[in-house]
């Protein structure tokens, strides 16, 4: 493990969020990177990790002239909770299927083929997970317009399921497809399963987080290693 530290004390400020910017992009696995800041960086990181699809994890303290922060990459914590966990496996399933999509454009169908199969056997614990368990365990908000938050939830989480078995559709021929059989299935999924994490992560989850901390620390935790079991499954 090792530590990097940058002083942007005497950094004027509209060039404190790109150096941070590059540091924290190339921080790598094991190690962690140390800023110190004159101001707060609390609006600073947020936006950093915003740029970043969420890979950072932080602690901020007040130190000597400013505030040091200390950053690693979020997949190296634990999950602060069971929301915590399926947003990390949102990125990680986003990941998984860009991947198998580049294979496919490789014309390497049949890695495409088996990296398919564990994304679409990941997503469907995913899926699980929030409609046998959260969805009954949590509360249901509705938005402005008064329709249910976990409604909608539940109606993309069918139009994912169609898509995906018609993705699984076009490799399951006794023959490989050609990569133009099964790439725009592909990619309607992934932009299907993009807006759903969007709206789930930024209509419900909020709402199911400040639920979570209004429940008992042993009911939270119980109900965190209860996800962990199901995408684990
Ligand atoms: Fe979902
Ligand atoms: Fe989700």
């Amino acid at each position: 493990m090792s530590e990097s530290e940058i002083d942007l004390r005497d950094t004027p400020p509209r060039r404190v969020q790109t150096t941070a910017f590059h540091a924290a992009r190339d921080l790598e696995r094991g190690n962690a990177l140390v800023l110190l800041t004159a101001e707060d960086p609390a609006l600073l990181m947020e936006s950093l990790n915003l740029q970043l699809r969420d890979l950072l994890a932080w602690e901020t303290r007040a130190a000597e002239g400013g505030f040091r922060t200390r950053i690693v990459l979020r997949d190296e914590t634990e999950p602060t909770d069971a929301i915590d966990l399926l947003t990390r496996d949102h990125r990680r399933l986003d990941e998984q299927l860009a991947i198998a999509l580049r294979r496919v454009n490789a014309g390497d169908m049949a890695e495409a083929k088996r990296l398919v199969a564990a994304f679409a056997a990941g997503l469907r614990r995913h899926l699980e997970a929030e409609d046998a368990l959260l969805a009954e365990r949590l509360p249901h908000p509705a938005g402005a317009d008064g329709v249910s938050h976990v409604e909608i939830m539940l109606r993309e989480h069918a139009e994912i399921r169609d898509q995906l078995v018609e993705v699984e559709a076009g490799f399951g021929g006794a023959e490989a497809p050609e990569p133009w059989e099964v790439e725009p299935f592909i990619a309607i999924l992934s932009g299907t399963i993009a807006k759903h994490e969007y709206r789930e992560e930024s209509n419900l989850f909020p709402h199911w987080r400040a639920a979570l901390a209004r429940m008992a620390a042993r009911d939270q935790a119980d109900l965190l290693t209860q996800v962990r079991a199901i995408l684990a499954a």
